[in-house]
């Protein structure tokens, strides 16, 4: 090859390099169209499966009639049912808008790191699920806001492609806002991940969906997605805690009061005092409202959830705090009271699944606990490699291709001695 060939290829490379370094934020996308169902009316509809306790998982499922049955029939050989297990059932109206019968069965126990194969109500198609290890590593894919857009699609297929083992959303999933249909397609959408992973999430205010003294808050949400609240001593489906290999996760409620004298704030002060850092020395807590945004958008609107209950967080060592509501990407560092601080939590902010309302590309100037910044659509993948050390990464969506954006080792606070620090403060807890 002559040299002055081997200079226009050098040449062209380093033009196509400089322009895939000035990244040109992508458009929002339209909601997605959907074509009507084909299935049957007894068929199960829109499956999800969520963690529901020690070695359980509750099953959740919708049918077009009401009589359709609430069981859950699996084992671990395709076609092989050898346990089945009985649930309840529910269903709601919305101004004009029924919804079809909706199915909550918990089975098990299940054995870790399985992969199990179940039917739901003894009709239409087989589903498989694989439930999560019982000790390190375990992989959380994580992304919140995520409606039902082009994007949406993009960043489902990205997650798919990761080996993850949990989901975790932190609020915002449908934009349906009153448009109840949307919850349905919503449901269709994400049943290809969601029945066959456990998806764990909580609610934003596009959930709230209230109509004066009509309808309260949370009412579809709380129907469709239930989580295991009972199972972690919470009397509300919008805060509740669950464990699972190594890591203790707490889901909190940013549109339900949580002020000293509040029913979430005792609940959170509870479960604080019930972990045990030697079974999960990982503590991870989610909410939709962020504490930590440089991003102009929605600044300073969890200021007063923030006040009331960053000490409770910080006395009990937590990890790692995921929110999103900000149509961007943000990532701390150990932070407390504004400041960093070596024994506070790794922020993150992640609303940028690839809802209808497109990304939030104005900040502020960059303050000093914020690393990393960036108004793209994407998720993140936490892998907790073992008890001392964990493996952050954020995947943009760029042009339809996931690429790692942003990446960051964590160190436990138990294995930097933070936790050990404040037992005597958590003691005040019990
Ligand atoms: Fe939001």
């Amino acid at each position: 090859m002559g040299a002055n060939l081997m200079l226009f290829i050098f040449l062209f490379l380093s033009i196509i390099s400089s322009f895939r370094a000035d990244y040109v934020r992508p458009q929002p996308r339209q909601t997605l169209h959907f074509p009507r169902n084909p299935k049957s009316s007894s068929q199960p509809h829109q499956v999800h499966i969520s963690l529901a306790g020690d070695k359980h998982m509750r099953v959740t499922w919708i049918t077009k009639v009401h009589s359709a049955p609430s069981y859950v029939e699996y084992g671990t050989s395709p076609g092989e049912y050898t346990s089945v297990s009985q649930g309840e059932s529910t269903s709601y109206s919305y101004i004009f808008y029924k919804s079809g019968k909706i199915h909550h069965t918990v089975i098990g126990p299940l054995k870790a790191g399985t992969l199990y194969y179940y039917r739901c109500g003894g009709e239409g198609s087989e589903f498989q699920l694989k439930t999560p290890p019982s000790q390190f590593p375990i992989t959380f894919s994580v992304a919140g806001d995520l409606g039902q857009t082009g994007w949406t699609k993009s960043t489902l297929e990205h997650i798919d492609l990761c080996k993850y083992d949990v989901h975790l959303l932190p609020g915002d999933l449908s934009y349906a806002d009153y448009l109840q249909y949307r919850w349905d397609t919503f449901g269709e959408l994400v049943e290809p991940l969601a029945s066959t992973r456990p998806w764990m999430v909580t609610q934003g205010n596009h959930e709230k969906e209230d109509l004066l003294i009509f309808k309260a808050p949370f009412d579809s949400y709380n129907a469709r997605w239930k989580m295991p609240f009972e199972e972690s001593g919470s009397s509300s489906n919008l805060y509740y805690s669950f464990e699972v290999a190594g890591t203790h996760v707490i889901m909190l409620g940013s549109y339900t009061d949580y002020d000293e004298s509040s029913d979430q704030y005792a609940w959170l002060k509870a479960d604080l005092a019930k972990v045990d850092r030697e079974r999960t020395p990982w503590l991870v807590v989610l909410f939709h409202v962020p504490w930590y945004n440089s991003n102009k958008a929605h600044q300073g609107e969890g200021a007063s959830m923030m006040a009331a209950m960053e000490p409770l967080l910080y006395t009990a060592g937590a990890d790692i705090v995921i929110s999103g509501h900000v149509h961007a990407y943000e990532r701390s560092k150990r932070v407390y009271a504004g400041k960093s601080d070596p024994c506070g939590a790794v922020h993150i902010t992640i609303g940028d699944g690839g809802n209808r309302e497109g990304l939030a590309h104005k900040y502020n100037l960059q303050p000093e606990w914020s690393v990393f910044r960036e108004a793209s659509f994407g998720h993140g993948e936490l892998k907790m490699v073992n008890l001392t050390h964990a493996f952050w990464s954020w995947h943009r969506n760029d042009d339809d291709e996931p690429v790692k954006s942003d990446q960051a080792w964590i160190t436990s606070l138990v294995s930097s001695g933070c936790v050990t620090q404040k037992n005597h403060q958590l003691k005040k807890f019990r």
